[in-house]
């Protein structure tokens, strides 16, 4: 099981949570990685832990200077940027429309949409240059209907997937592929926080997600690594422009009510 054997990622967002899911089983798959999380202390122990395939790089997606730097880190250290993975995230601020801050409003819109816009543009000047290259950009169920997440999450998801239908129809032209995922409650700090209120109250959270899944379970952050695999392997050569949903079905019309957190 060598899909990406050779090949150099990078996963924002990876010191903890889906990241390093999805960090780990690129390295599984052959693949050197670079992650990188404004947690230092969290990418060093995430990194111990997957083996010498991975490196760190401390980076902040508010800030487009670190994006470049991550992005030629990359280059310059492995000669190559394969894979892109713009996944870092936040919450972002809950409750009522009415009362929503507008600088916590800003904030989370300024880590996800405006990170992935940072990742796109300086990951495609590397790929550009190379010929070819392969983004992923981490979006949410929430992106693709309303109800699902608190407000601004929900608008900032939605510009992802939008985006990356964007960027994927200009990009195609450099042999670039641009896809989204769709992870849909994978026991995560941030899941746990948005069903207890609490990042650590994962018992808690799994119980809550057991009740709610169509299929009777929990999904780990482990059971989405494969989606992100499949788009970055060269399989996947046709698959551009797409958002693909990795959520027990939840997402289908009819079980939507199961996550609502507009409120507080
Ligand atoms: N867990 C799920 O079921 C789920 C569902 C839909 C979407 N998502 C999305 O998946 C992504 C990862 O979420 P998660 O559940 O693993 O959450 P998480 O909170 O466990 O991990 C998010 C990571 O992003 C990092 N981060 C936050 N701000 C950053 C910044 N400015 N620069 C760099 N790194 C930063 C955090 O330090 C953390 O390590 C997010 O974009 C989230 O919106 C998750």
């Amino acid at each position: 099981m060598e899909r990406l054997l050779g090949k150099t990622a990078i996963v924002t967002g990876a010191a903890q949570g889906l990241g390093a899911a999805i960090a780990a089983r690129f390295c599984a798959e052959g693949a050197s990685v670079i992650i990188a999380d404004v947690n230092e202390q969290g990418l060093t122990a995430i990194a111990e832990s997957i083996g010498p395939l991975c490196a760190t790089f401390p980076c902040d997606v508010r800030s487009e200077d670190s994006v470049s730097d991550l992005v030629d880190f990359a280059r310059d250290s492995f000669g190559q940027l394969d894979i892109m993975v713009n996944n870092a995230g936040i919450l972002g601020p809950v409750g009522s429309i009415t009362d929503v801050e507008i600088d916590a409003a800003l904030e989370a819109i300024r880590i996800h949409l405006i990170g992935t816009i940072a990742g796109i543009k300086h990951a495609s000047r590397v790929m550009r240059a190379q010929g070819h290259g392969v983004i992923l950009n981490t979006a949410s169920t929430a992106g693709l209907r309303g109800g699902l997440g608190p407000h601004v999450y929900t608008a900032a998801k939605h510009a992802i997937v939008g985006l990356t239908e964007s960027a994927a129809t200009e990009l195609v032209h450099y042999n670039i592929r641009v896809n989204a995922i769709a992870p849909g409650g994978h026991l995560t700090p941030l899941v746990a926080r948005v069903l207890t209120g609490r990042d650590d109250d994962f018992k808690a959270a799994e119980k809550m997600m057991i009740e709610r899944s169509p299929q009777g379970r929990a999904a780990k952050p482990e059971d989405i690594a494969g989606a992100y695999v499949y788009l970055a392997s060269d399989e996947a050569w046709f698959a551009n422009g797409a958002c693909l949903v990795v959520d027990g079905a939840r997402e289908v019309p009819g079980n939507l009510a199961s996550m609502n957190t507009t409120k507080s």
